[in-house]
């Protein structure tokens, strides 16, 4: 909590209680709406920055989820602190919250069990607006230690879908998130509209958007500068369609880590297209464990009409990937990459190699294709080149330096 009381804590925690009664008990016939409406400064908020709203969003969530039809909360202007928001289903109704104001995860970490703000088990659900959900990692980022220990204790990530069914994500803001930006995790049917998402390109871990065992999710029309990944797709992730994303600074556009774990599922059906990438250390990269602890395929992927600006490794596939030396043992990938197309590739890159395909020797990548992809190293004393090895495809109208299939 805010002030972080045991007692404050203790309080807010058999208020929040004292409203999961009232609710229960009045869930069988219509429930009585709040005094007011789902507005939350006329349930009690107050937008200065200082007091904690989590109360009054958790009051305007329960009333909205279990009454029926569609229900409207709205965070009008003003900055409105809270700790975990816990927006629970499953809900009699579909629900918007329309954020004119701004969020404000407070600092203080033990107002958090592992995640901000995390929808979990809802369907037909929106944020939009054009208020801001702001994380505040600058107050904890130095907690981070990510960077130090495999098993590290993860910060909050800021807006998590947990098995939501058909929800759109519009016209926010998500600012300097303490971990992840975004988190969807076993959903299906969800739109990541006009969203902007800002982090410095040097905080720690914040992950624009992370996607894993997800299915049919868009991300269009959105911007994206943050200090990792601008959008990463994990394992499980399906029928995925980025288009018109402007990402940089971060880490680029990224499938994986694969094979990081047991029982990992597939990644298949990924469009990417009409997307910039900006000073980012990769541009479109696929990379997987070399000593991978499930078997999988990462298949059917597309990207088309990509810019790149002064990227570092524009097009690389790393199915040797081995941070910190953890593996145990080389030449055992078990994820398979196969039927990917780089087409309508152009710009410059930052390093020589603006194509790089490191795949294993034990089982080499298949059926990759590129066509029309002319990037180029915009630096002095040296040559563009591409760096293949265990590599199967065509090309054709590639620049003959980066034609390495
Ligand atoms: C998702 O939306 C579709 C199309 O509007 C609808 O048919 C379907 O029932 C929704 N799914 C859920 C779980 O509500
Ligand atoms: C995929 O998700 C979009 C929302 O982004 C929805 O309009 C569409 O109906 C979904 N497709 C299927 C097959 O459910
Ligand atoms: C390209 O990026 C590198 C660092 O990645 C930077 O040092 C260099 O100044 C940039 N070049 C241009 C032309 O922006
Ligand atoms: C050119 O770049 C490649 C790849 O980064 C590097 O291995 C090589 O040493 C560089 N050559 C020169 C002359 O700097």
């Amino acid at each position: 909590m805010v002030n972080g009381s045991t007692e404050a804590l203790a309080a807010v925690v058999a208020a929040a209680l004292m409203v999961g009664v009232a609710v229960a008990t009045t869930a069988s016939s219509t429930p009585s709406k709040p005094e007011g409406s789902l507005d939350i400064a006329q349930l009690g908020a107050r937008g200065d920055g200082k007091t904690d709203s989590t109360k009054f969003i958790m009051q305007a969530w329960k009333y909205a989820c279990a009454a029926t039809g569609t229900q409207k909360i709205v965070i009008p202007p003003g900055n409105y602190l809270t700790g975990a928001l816990a927006l629970s289903g499953p809900c009699t109704s579909d629900i918007i919250i329309r954020l004119d104001g701004n969020l404000l995860g407070t600092g203080d970490l033990s107002a958090y069990k592992t995640n901000w703000i995390e929808v979990m088990r809802v369907n037909n659900f929106a944020i939009n607006g054009h208020g801001t959900i702001d994380g505040q990692g600058p107050l904890v980022w130095k907690n981070n230690e990510c960077h130090k220990s495999y098993n590290c204790k993860i910060l909050p990530n800021s807006l998590v879908l947990d098995y939501v069914t058909n929800a759109t994500i519009r016209g926010v803001t998500l600012l300097n998130s303490k971990f992840f930006h975004m988190n969807i995790f076993q959903s299906k049917n969800v739109l990541v509209d006009k969203v902007t998402i800002t982090a410095p390109g040097n905080s720690p871990n914040t992950d624009g958007i992370h996607i894993g065992d997800s299915t049919n999710v868009t991300i269009a029309a959105t911007s994206i500068a943050t200090g990792d990944d601008c959008i990463s797709i994990g394992p499980g992730s399906k029928t995925i369609r980025i288009h018109g994303v402007r990402c940089g600074p971060g880490h680029g556009i990224s499938v994986g880590s694969l094979g990081r774990y047991k029982d990992e599922k597939d990644v298949e059906d990924v469009a990417v297209t009409d997307c910039s990438l900006h000073g980012t250390t990769n541009g479109l990269r696929i990379k997987s464990y070399e000593d991978s602890k499930s078997q999988l395929k990462a298949t059917k992927f597309v990207y088309d009409g990509i810019t790149m600006d002064n990227v570092s490794y524009p097009i690389i596939i790393d199915q040797k990937y081995c941070p910190n030396n953890i593996c145990s043992k080389s030449g055992n990938s078990k994820v398979t990459v196969t039927d990917i197309v780089f087409k309508n590739i152009v710009g410059t890159s930052a390093t020589p190699e603006a194509v790089t395909l490191n795949c294993a020797n034990n089982l080499p990548c298949e059926g990759i294709q590129m066509h029309n992809v002319n990037v180029k190293y915009n630096g002095v004393h040296n040559t563009t080149m591409a760096v293949c090895r265990n590599v199967h495809g065509k090309t054709s109208g590639v620049a003959k330096e980066l034609a390495c299939l």
